[in-house]
């Protein structure tokens, strides 16, 4: 309660916001109460959907490029400064997840199994990208097609995640691999 007031008292000292919000909803994207967009994020639709929880905040610089598709973020989540996230095949974010500096989210990948004619010719593939709920993804991190992140998991710094995780996991790298469990757990 106390803290929906002050994230209410404080959006209310934003006009800028106040503005934006309205030019959003009028562009149809769904922004929950105590939500915040900054002035210099881009959020569009481009023929899609997109919804925005409940008290989560997009940063100076991100970007929801829905490109056809449904970008769905959960309540109490935080998008920092240059993360791009696209829709393409439906970007699906759950509630308390937060997403570091210039982590890029893609749902989509271009097809390329003829040689004989150009990659921009041949569509896309599109599975979608499914983001659980308590998951802080590091600075720098690339989500790509088809990947479902559970529960609880932590992303680090300049990951590509390419494979599903597990709940709970620490993963690394590029390719990202499970490190250990939250918890002090070890991987096998
Ligand atoms: C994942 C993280 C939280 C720390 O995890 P940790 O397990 O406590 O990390 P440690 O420092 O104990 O390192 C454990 C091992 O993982 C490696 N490691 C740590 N971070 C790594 C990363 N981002 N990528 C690859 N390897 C990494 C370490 O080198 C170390 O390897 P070693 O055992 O061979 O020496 C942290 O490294 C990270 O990536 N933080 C993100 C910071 C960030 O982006 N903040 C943005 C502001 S919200």
């Amino acid at each position: 309660m106390k803290r929906t007031l002050s994230i209410a008292i404080r959006n209310a000292l934003r006009p800028r916001w106040i503005v934006k919000r309205v030019w959003l909803r009028l562009q149809g994207v769904r922004i929950g109460s105590g939500a915040w967009v900054a002035p210099g994020a881009r959020i569009e639709r481009q023929g899609g959907a997109i919804s925005i929880g409940a008290r989560s905040t997009i940063h100076e610089g991100a970007r929801l490029l829905a490109a056809g598709g449904t970008i769905t973020i959960g309540c109490d989540c935080s998008v920092n400064p240059g993360c791009i996230l696209y829709g393409h095949g439906g970007l699906q974010i759950g509630d308390d997840v937060r997403i570091a500096a210039y982590s890029v989210f893609v749902p989509a990948n271009h097809r390329f199994d003829d040689p004989a004619r150009p990659i921009r010719e041949q569509g896309e593939s599109c599975l979608g990208i499914r983001v659980g709920n308590d998951v802080w993804f590091g600075a720098h991190v690339t989500i790509l097609d088809g990947v479902v992140i559970a529960d609880g998991c932590v992303i680090a710094a300049g990951s590509v995640v390419t494979r599903s995780t597990d709940p709970l996991g620490i993963y690394m790298g590029n390719p990202a691999r499970l490190a250990r469990y939250r918890g002090g757990r070890r991987s096998e």
